[in-house]
């Protein structure tokens, strides 16, 4: 069955980025040019999905209006004979179809795609968190979904990560099937190091069955108190298979400033009209 869908999860409260988000949403913020948020919808749109389904809390209402089409700048913008601005800004929110659902309370992950149950129906969709940036073409949710077509199944993005970091993700168990291609017997939300049952850690790309819905409703709080993604997983697994998928490309972790900012000194290197420059500047950097 065609995906379709991408539920966006953005309601939290971007502590790493206070005091910015007091008043800019963190998921607005930019990489190079545009804001983090439109990567990840660009990637979905390379990849069919056609409705975006943006889980955002009160307060945020700023990312509704960025996909807002604006005539009246447009009509200045051409106007004034700024064509390739206008390109720009019109890209933005012609990617997709985008809707909003509010998460009224902050419970968790699993929780937020949860409130999207509505929204997303009785089909498959895909999860994307917006925080993990992945640049390669073509995207990481294209691949996962040539992998989740050839296996008629579910499939989580996961990449190896250093031991003493598997703590802050979710950790699968699982065996490998094909090259980059694992199938999961288990997975655990934030293990402790010595109770992880490997290093493959999940990266915030999964492509589901609308029965997860149905698991998280059932799915006790977890680590940090919170309903999880990862446990409603765990107990969609008692009825359907589910594949990890180590996808092509280099992750950025745009939930800290200075994942942002790696994220756009490596973007702006590898475009054309912006790498000579910034090559400039890191070459006057002070050495010490
Ligand atoms: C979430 C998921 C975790 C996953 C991570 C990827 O954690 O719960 O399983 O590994 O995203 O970025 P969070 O970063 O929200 O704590």
């Amino acid at each position: 069955m065609k995906v379709r869908k991408a539920v966006i999860p953005a309601a939290g409260l971007g502590t790493r980025f206070l005091p910015i988000t007091k008043s800019v949403p963190k998921e607005l913020l930019p990489i190079l040019d545009r804001p983090m948020l439109q990567y990840v919808i660009e990637e979905a749109a390379e990849a069919g999905i056609e409705e975006v389904i943006i889980i955002t809390s009160r307060g945020k209402e700023s990312i509704s209006s960025y996909f807002q089409p604006m005539p009246s700048l447009e009509q200045h913008l051409a106007e004034s004979g700024a064509m390739e601005l206008l390109a720009k800004v019109k890209h933005a929110t012609s990617l997709a179809k985008v809707s909003f659902v509010i998460q009224e309370q902050p419970l968790g992950l699993g929780h937020a795609v949860l409130t999207a149950k509505e929204a997303v129906g009785n089909e498959p969709f895909v999860v994307i968190l917006p925080d993990d940036i992945i640049a390669h073409a073509p995207g990481a949710l294209s691949q996962m979904l040539a992998v989740s077509d050839q296996f008629n199944a579910g499939v989580v993005a996961v990449e190896p990560t250093p031991w003493e970091l598997v703590h802050n993700y979710g950790v699968v168990d699982a065996t490998q099937q094909l090259d980059r291609v694992h199938r999961i017997h288990r997975l655990v939300e934030k293990p402790p190091r010595e109770e992880a049952p490997s290093n493959l850690t999940v990266v915030g790309r999964y492509i589901l069955p609308a029965e997860i819905f149905e698991c998280l409703e059932r799915t006790p709080p977890g680590a940090k108190n919170e309903i999880q993604l990862t446990d409603g997983m765990a107990l969609l697994m008692e009825t359907h298979e589910l594949y990890a998928y180590e996808f092509l490309g280099t992750r950025y972790d745009g939930g800290t400033p200075l994942g942002l900012l790696r994220a756009s000194l490596e973007f702006g290197l590898a475009q054309v009209e912006t790498r000579d420059t910034i090559k400039a500047m890191i070459k006057a950097l002070p050495q010490s």
